[in-house]
């Protein structure tokens, strides 16, 4: 059973860097998953919920501890959907790369989620062509 609690763990283990401590409490399981490539959730705010949360928090204030996690809240950076984009398909820095794992629609649905949540009201949409442009 693939549930959505393992994929959350799968991606706050990645985002603590404690792949070693996924090892030790299942088995290959869990560092096959954060490989697996296939998150089911479709909507915005699912992905978000899913994936973005576990570093960015559920408030998307961001955080630091074992990393610097910065707030996707209220944030400009955000304006230009173009910079989004590139950074979750292709990653940046200790920001993994979600190009292989997520379809154009999802990539495209969980920035516009971003986009028009958290304090951010972006009104242009992302299309799920924007996202495949922008994939190297
Ligand atoms: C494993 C932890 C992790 C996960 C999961 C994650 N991020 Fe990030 N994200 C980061 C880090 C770290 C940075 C800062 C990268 C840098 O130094 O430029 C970042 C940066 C960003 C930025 C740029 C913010 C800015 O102000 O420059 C955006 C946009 C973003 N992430 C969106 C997302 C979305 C959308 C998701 C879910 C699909 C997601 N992130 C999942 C860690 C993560």
């Amino acid at each position: 059973m693939k549930s959505r609690f393992d994929l959350m763990l799968a991606t706050t283990l990645a985002c603590l860097g404690l792949a070693g401590l996924g090892v030790a409490l299942g088995g290959a399981v869990y560092a096959q998953e954060i490989h697996a490539g296939a998150y089911p959730q479709q909507t915005g705010e699912d992905l978000f919920r899913g994936i973005c949360q576990g570093c960015h928090m559920p408030d998307a204030k961001g955080a630091i501890g074992a990393g610097a996690y910065p707030a996707l809240a209220n944030n400009m950076r955000l304006a230009a959907a173009i910079y989004p984009i590139t950074v979750v398909v292709n990653g940046q820095r200790a920001m993994p790369n979600f190009g292989e794992d997520l379809s154009d629609a999802q990539i495209a649905n969980v920035i516009n989620y971003v986009r028009t949540h958290f304090g951010n009201h972006y009104k242009d949409v992302v299309s799920p062509a924007a996202v495949k442009a922008a994939r190297r």
